[in-house]
């Protein structure tokens, strides 16, 4: 994402940022895939994912009144609203705007107007996470485009919450979390119990991470992913009946499982295994990265998608022909579906020499499987968000 474009982009839209060029900042917040631990954030377990080179960068001028102005630079379309009248909901983009605006207020931390225009180069509603990227980039904006007075797992917190609240999505902290802490080159594991978190490296040198957006948009996808958190909760308190020290699926291990199992509703029971088992997955992939052993990893990225297709019920016929496609690809490890499932994306951990012939295998299948055409790119762990820069002052 070019700053000083993106600055002058803005100057054309507010003339009176050209009068002092040094005012105008630059923000960016990355996207994210989740290498794995799927649907395991809301249930107090474990994920792995990681900030990627694409996300949203906001140019902004920042304002002593109250007002949020912001325009895509993409449409021009524009939107706004009062800090000290945050609007409710309204079914926009500017809805996780006005919620990270609600939840950092609510955490007493202080925010001001600005002027800004955005761009992306996140595919949008691709399970990339273009939505905790504009909740960061937002976050940063409305913190004058300098760092916000806080951490940044409080501030991934801060912006999980605008999303719950505001926004009405009931998602976990992971696509917050990996927006607002990426690391150059390496995954993240997050204990979402415990918040505890470390930078797992990645042997980028003999594996590369593929992303393929099937063109398949999200179906249905709020409302069944309230439905499954749902069902998660309703699994986790019919288990507790019976183990009162149970919390969370979390808590609940395969053999304990194993022995609830013949009275639990058979759906509930489905749904419980997914998060039971992707815990373990989240930790042995852990594990076989530190050890170096990406096959293992790989093998274990595949399992999560059977899981997720079958016992958790959030894959799409596209997502399986794609994952069933690299499979099939000599030098690719492993590959699954990334985020919340029901359309979007997925990932394949890859063998550097074999990314052209999963790109040519799955340009050459997928559209006469599907009728679809696919994207297929690498994506390269990345930083969190950040102030890019204070435009440079060469721009008048
Ligand atoms: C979405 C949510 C995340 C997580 C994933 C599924 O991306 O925003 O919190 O629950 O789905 O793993």
């Amino acid at each position: 994402m070019d700053a000083d474009r993106l600055a002058s982009a803005l100057i054309t839209l507010e003339p009176r940022a050209a009068s002092d060029p040094a005012r105008i900042r630059v923000v960016h917040a990355p996207g994210r895939v989740n290498l794995i631990g799927e649907h395991t954030d809301y249930n107090e377990g474990f994920v792995l994912p990681l900030a990627i080179d694409l996300g949203i960068s906001i140019a902004l001028l920042p304002t002593d009144d109250q007002r949020v102005t912001l325009t895509l630079d993409l449409t021009g379309e524009t939107d706004g609203f009062d800090l000290d009248r945050i609007p409710p909901r309204s079914g926009g983009w500017i809805d996780y705007v006005a919620g990270t605006a609600w939840a950092m207020a609510a955490a007493d931390l202080p925010v001001r107007g600005f002027r800004g225009v955005l761009a992306s180069d996140l595919p949008q509603g691709a399970g990339l996470s273009s939505s905790a990227a504009l909740e960061l980039a937002s976050a940063l904006a409305l913190s004058g485009g300098e760092e916000p007075a806080t951490d940044r797992m409080t501030l991934a917190r801060i912006a999980q919450r605008g999303e719950n609240e505001h926004v009405g999505v009931a998602c976990g902290l992971m696509d917050q979390f990996a927006s607002a802490m990426g690391e150059d080159g390496a995954a993240l594991l997050l204990d979402c119990r415990t918040l505890a978190h470390r930078a797992v490296p990645l042997p980028l040198d003999e594996v590369a991470i593929v992303v393929t957006d099937s063109g398949s948009t999200r179906r249905l996808d709020h409302s069944a992913y309230n439905e499954r958190r749902a069902q998660c909760d309703a699994a986790a308190a019919a288990i507790a009946r019976q183990q009162p020290a149970v919390r969370s699926l979390r808590d609940v291990t395969p053999a304990m499982l194993d022995a609830v199992a013949a009275r639990l509703d058979p759906l509930l029971e489905r749904r419980a295994r997914h998060v039971v088992e992707e815990n373990g997955r989240v930790l042995e992939t852990v594990a076989a990265l530190d050890a170096g052993n990406v096959a293992t990893a790989g093998r274990l990225l595949s399992e999560s998608h059977a899981s997720l297709r079958d016992l958790f019920e959030v894959s799409s016929p596209e997502l399986d022909a794609l994952v069933e496609i690299a499979e099939a690809v000599p030098g690719v490890l492993g590959a699954r579906l990334t985020g919340a499932g029901f359309g979007g994306c997925t990932i394949a951990l890859v063998r550097r020499e074999a990314v052209g012939r999963l790109t040519g295998a799955t340009m050459e299948t997928y559209p006469a499987r599907t009728g679809l055409t696919p994207r297929v790119f690498e994506v390269r762990p990345s930083p969190g968000a950040s102030v890019v820069t204070a435009a440079r002052t060469t721009l008048s």
